[in-house]
């Protein structure tokens, strides 16, 4: 037997100027954090931005160490930023920002697999999807409606 699980659902934007104001706004806020990463070693800088349901916005950016695995992504940062200044408030949506003018992105710069799950352990708390805004190659947005269509069969508090 076949089944499909949180097919991954993505509307594409051929650029910022289509999106929603209050999408293009938290865009504009995950840029304005990406230019303060802290990326001295992989100079690869991201910047996240968090909206949440009482309307506040909670940025994040990358943060590196010299002993590299004790950095920290932006996507990571924004979320735990959020939790920690607003507890128990819902976040409605994550914005993105990766890539600059000199390394232009060819493709959306989506969170990776242990930011997946930190974005997911919140939607699965909160019970209400969260919304992602990629920022992709050639200033395409990506929007996914949940983090589930990025992480089938995710793991959460229901297996411990
Ligand atoms: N990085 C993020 O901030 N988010 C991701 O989802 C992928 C990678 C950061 C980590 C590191 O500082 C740099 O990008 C290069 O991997």
């Amino acid at each position: 037997m076949k089944k499909e699980l949180h097919s991954l659902e993505l509307t594409v934007y051929e650029s910022e100027a289509e999106l929603p104001p209050e999408d293009a706004s938290l865009l504009q806020a995950a840029l304005k954090a990406q230019e303060d990463a802290y990326a001295p070693y992989s100079e690869f800088k991201v910047g996240a931005a968090v909206l949440l349901v009482n309307g506040e916005v909670v940025i994040g950016n990358n943060q590196e160490n010299a002993s590299y695995p004790s950095g920290l992504c932006a996507e990571r940062v924004a979320v735990f930023h959020a939790g920690a200044r607003y507890p128990g408030v819902p976040i409605l949506k994550i914005a993105i920002a990766a890539g600059s003018s000199e390394k232009p992105l060819t493709k959306p710069a989506a969170p990776c697999g242990n930011c997946r799950q930190s974005i997911f352990e919140y939607e699965n708390k909160q019970d209400r999807p969260i919304e992602l805004l990629l920022l992709g190659g050639a200033g395409k947005v990506y929007k996914c409606p949940s983090v589930q269509g990025l992480l089938p069969l995710a793991f959460g508090k229901e297996f411990l």
